[in-house]
């Protein structure tokens, strides 16, 4: 088989038989895709090829594995008959089977190694997304980046955010003063939401170490590139999250990567999983982002699958930049669906031998019309495609089987364990301390300063001096600390002595 395509599987001729092999070219692989499809029609499966298709050819992979069941593709399949059937009937000789090399990585920490951001990486933008913010509550997260920025406080985990939304609350009239509104309930309402992500997994998320994109794109020793696999499962049930995540790991790519022009096979290849979760009730700003960053990643070698139900869930903008298309087929009973099926079918460069409404509406499981870039990135014409099995198990694997992966695999130690090195939670925590001593100082100081900070007088029991007289209130601790002091000491050399001490008193 040819080393610069990804075998897909066979093109059929009207009468259903073998018409000829259809692939991938590798150097379009970064002209970006889209695999849509009904329910059990062969999305899953047919995500897992081309995974396994880049990784065999050098390119690491990402993928999200929402259901559990792409994760087989870390073991070797099994020559089950209507597997062995299929690859014949695609052509597909020798039919080989294996396992691709993965890493499993999952938010929690769970199925996976634990993968992290960090608050500043993630930035106002995306958080502001992630939390659900209002645009007023947005701009002022965007003055508390500021600030940060500003004041050399390191945003890591969720901690470091909420000392600094404290912060920002206590001192809201001057930084309003400096930055524009910042108001004690907006202020309140932002730590509201961190509080609800904090629940949903975001203490998890959010810290260090923050994982490093050189680590999803690694290759082993072989040659093959690593497919790391993320247990989306349970990040599922909070699609913002999920969604964000994903976003934020592109950007991250985007951002570090240098540009490469036009490589001879990806750099990276990014699967999306349930694409129209990012697109949902995507605020207007966020969709403009995506849409930047899915045109430019491509010159930085990066190809973007989407993978969703219906060709509909994704924006027009971003659609009309995915190359490779792989439709299974979608149902066409309402007249909703029909007009979802007859949208799919517009997007294909029509193929005379067939009628590609109908087409899409009868194919097989792990069927699917396909149209890839071909020779000047021009799409081909829409082929009727079997596609072939793939060389690793269809279906899960079970916690042992990933267990083992997991502690074999090339990151295994790196990310395991948190660390929680110093950043804003710490300083700000720190400077109130400072700020509590210093104040209880002043205080103390002043205190003294009403009986003249005279000595005889303070060792003479406390006798009003020149504005003395005053009734005064509790002792702070400091307080009644310098004073044991002066009076330990007992003469003038004392006074200078317990300034010395509390250097920072200065009372001019
Ligand atoms: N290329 C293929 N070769 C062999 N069998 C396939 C192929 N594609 C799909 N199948 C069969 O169809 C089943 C369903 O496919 P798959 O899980 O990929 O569907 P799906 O579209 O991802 O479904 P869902 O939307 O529920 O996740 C597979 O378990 C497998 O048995
Ligand atoms: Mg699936």
């Amino acid at each position: 088989m040819a080393d610069d395509s990804i075998f897909l599987g066979a093109s059929r001729k009207p009468d259903n038989t073998y018409q000829q092999a259809e692939s991938l070219l590798l150097k379009f692989g970064n002209r970006h895709g889209l695999i849509t499809g009904a329910t059990g029609t062969g999305k899953t499966v047919t995500l897992q090829v081309l995974a396994e298709g880049f990784s065999k050819a050098g390119v690491p992979v990402f993928c999200a594995d929402i259901k559990g069941d792409l994760s087989g593709i870390g073991a070797k399949g099994e020559e089950k008959d209507f597997l062995v059937k299929r690859a014949a009937d695609v052509k597909l000789d020798p039919y080989e089977l294996g396992a691709s090399p993965v890493i499993f990585w999952d938010i929690f920490g769970e199925q996976g190694h634990p993968i992290r951001a960090t608050i500043s990486e993630m930035g106002p933008l995306l958080l502001s997304r992630l939390m659900n913010l209002t645009e007023a509550q947005e701009g002022v997260l965007n003055i508390a980046f500021k600030i940060a920025d500003e004041e050399g406080l390191l945003l890591l985990d969720m901690k470091d955010l909420q000392a600094l939304l404290v912060n920002i609350a206590e001192r809201a009239e001057e930084i309003s003063a400096r930055y524009g509104n910042v108001t004690k309930p907006s202020v309140g309402a932002i730590q509201r939401s961190l509080l609800v992500l904090e629940q949903q997994g975001g203490t998890k998320f959010f810290g260090e170490p923050a994982l490093k994109i050189a680590d999803i794109m690694r290759t082993g020793t072989d040659g093959r590139g690593l497919v790391s696999v993320l247990t989306a499962d349970k990040l599922m049930m909070n699609p913002r999250l999920y969604s964000t995540f994903l976003l934020w790991l592109l950007s991250e790519l985007f951002e570090e990567l240098p540009e490469v022009g036009d490589p001879d096979k990806p750099r990276l290849v990014f699967f999306f999983d349930e694409a129209h979760l990012l697109f949902n009730e995507a605020p207007k700003a966020l969709l403009t982002r995506v849409e930047q960053v899915v045109r430019l990643i491509r010159s930085k070698g990066v190809g973007v699958f989407f993978i969703s139900q219906n060709p509909l869930d994704v924006p027009e903008t971003v659609l009309a930049q995915l190359g490779n298309r792989l439709q299974h087929a979608l149902r066409a009973y309402t007249p909703r669906e029909q007009n979802a099926v007859k949208a799919a079918a517009d997007t294909f460069r029509a193929n005379p031998d067939f009628n590609t409404f109908e087409a899409i509406t009868n194919l097989a499981t792990g069927e699917a019309l396909v149209s890839t870039l071909a020779d000047k990135g021009v799409p081909s014409v829409v082929q009727r495609t079997l596609i072939r099995p793939p060389a690793g198990r269809i279906g899960p694997l079970t916690s042992d089987e990933r267990q083992t992966l997991i502690n074999a695999s090339p990151v295994a130690g790196l990310y395991d364990e948190m660390v929680d090195r110093e950043s804003a939670y710490e300083l700000l925590q720190k400077k109130a301390e400072q700020m509590k001593t210093e104040a209880e100082a002043k205080q103390a100081g002043e205190a003294d300063s009403t009986s003249g900070w005279s000595l005889p007088d303070i060792l003479g029991g406390g006798k009003s001096g020149p504005r003395g007289g005053q009734p005064r209130g509790r002792q702070t601790v400091a307080e009644a600390a310098m004073k044991s002091v002066v009076r330990s000491v007992g003469s003038s050399l004392g006074r200078a002595l317990v300034r010395g001490i509390l250097g920072s008193l200065s009372r001019r």
